[in-house]
């Protein structure tokens, strides 16, 4: 039976079971995604448009190898209290510390059964009924931005969008239509600045200096993201041009062939910015524990994108909230299993790499 069917019959509260939601994602995305048990960037390397690294895929299997890499320490001899998963963030609290990672051009990536609005709308809807936040896109035609923009609005700016580093009136304008749209916060991925497709579509992405940044963040009262940062001095420079926090990202391995894993340049990144601007990290995240351990290491938050993408594929907004929750209880066990009680607790005591 095809999934758009499942989708429907499961209206009104029931549950999907994941196992069902990989299921219906392989049965639709064929060649293209194999949903492997481990999404670990092997299957599918050098498949980009694709769902995969670029080049040789290193930096994306590099992401989920090194986020293996690191260890929980278990302790379980602390006082019987509630475990409190939520974090606040610009002003609103969340349930859980990770959140949906922004994917475009669906269609070409993954499969024409979703397009950038359909997917989006699941991806939106399905993280607000987990309490959580999705992340949209941005791409060559403006209904690539508007469309999902439209539909964080109509779910009250319950989400953020992403914009790509066009030049700046361009990226203000895109401001504009956000904050009108009542969102919290506002993301743009300036590791986007390579990619050839837009300028072959005649939208041309750019490389942004500190002072080009600051014509931005100075242009709105809303916390600007940079999303795409690896290194200290990269951090410190967002931090000059006045954004309010980071994503410490390789685009999922997309972006770069050979670069270090997300993991492995976040402690460096954390003890230069930590306090001082929200740090997010993506790239190989996959479980409550792999959240866990970039808490551990240094994150505020973290963002997980290829297996949201098959929860969405598979399950729907429905398959999104329960890929969410399964996440989430997973989170809230390693919590429980190393002592920690709130997201404050958990820090590079209870967690790291084993030499
Ligand atoms: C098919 C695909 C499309 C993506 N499109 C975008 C995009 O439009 N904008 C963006 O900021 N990041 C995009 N990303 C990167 C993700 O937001 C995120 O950084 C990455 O997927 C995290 O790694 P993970 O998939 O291993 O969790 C895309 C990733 C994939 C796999």
């Amino acid at each position: 039976m095809k999934a758009a069917l499942l989708f429907g019959k499961r209206k009104g509260g029931a549950r999907m079971d994941h196992l069902e939601v990989l299921k219906n994602a392989r049965e639709i995305l064929g060649d293209k995604c194999k949903v492997c048990p481990d999404c670990n960037g092997y299957a599918c390397r050098g498949q980009v448009p694709g769902v995969g690294g670029k080049g040789s895929g290193e930096s994306f299997v590099r992401n989920r190898e090194m986020v293996k890499q690191v260890k929980l320490h278990l302790d379980t001899l602390v006082p019987n209290q509630e475990i409190d998963t939520s974090i606040t963030l610009f002003g609103n609290k969340y349930r859980y510390p990770f959140f949906a990672a922004p994917i475009g051009a669906l269609e070409m990536n993954y499969h024409p059964s979703l397009n950038d609005l359909s997917y989006n709308e699941h991806i939106i809807v399905g993280c607000r009924e987990a309490g959580i936040l999705g992340f949209t896109g941005d791409g060559a035609k403006d209904e690539f931005y508007e469309g999902p923009l439209k539909i964080i609005q109509n779910q009250e700016g319950v989400g953020i969008p992403t914009i790509k580093p066009w030049n700046n009136d361009m990226i203000i304008d895109k401001i504009r239509k956000a904050e009108a749209s009542g969102v919290s916060a506002i993301a743009m991925d300036v590791d986007a600045a390579g990619l050839i497709l837009l300028a072959m579509a005649g939208k041309p992405v750019y490389t942004k200096s500190v002072e080009a940044l600051k014509e931005i963040t100075l242009s709105t009262d809303l916390p600007i993201i940079l999303k795409g940062i690896m290194t200290v001095a990269g951090a410190e420079k967002a931090m000059e041009s006045g954004a309010a926090a980071i994503v410490v990202s390789n685009h999922g391995g997309r972006v770069l062939d050979h670069t270090p894993a997300t993991i492995e340049v976040l402690p460096d990144i954390a003890k230069r910015i930590k306090g001082q601007m929200k740090i997010f990290v993506d790239g190989g995240f996959r479980s409550g524990d792999d959240v866990f351990k970039a808490l551990a290491l240094g994150a505020d938050a973290v963002l997980i994108g290829r297996p949201f993408a098959v929860a969405a594929y598979g399950g729907g907004s429905l398959g999104v909230k329960e890929h969410a929750e399964k996440v989430g209880n997973e989170l809230r066990d390693a919590m429980l299993m190393t002592g920690c009680h709130q997201l404050a607790d958990i820090d590079n005591s209870k967690a790291s790499t084993m030499g």
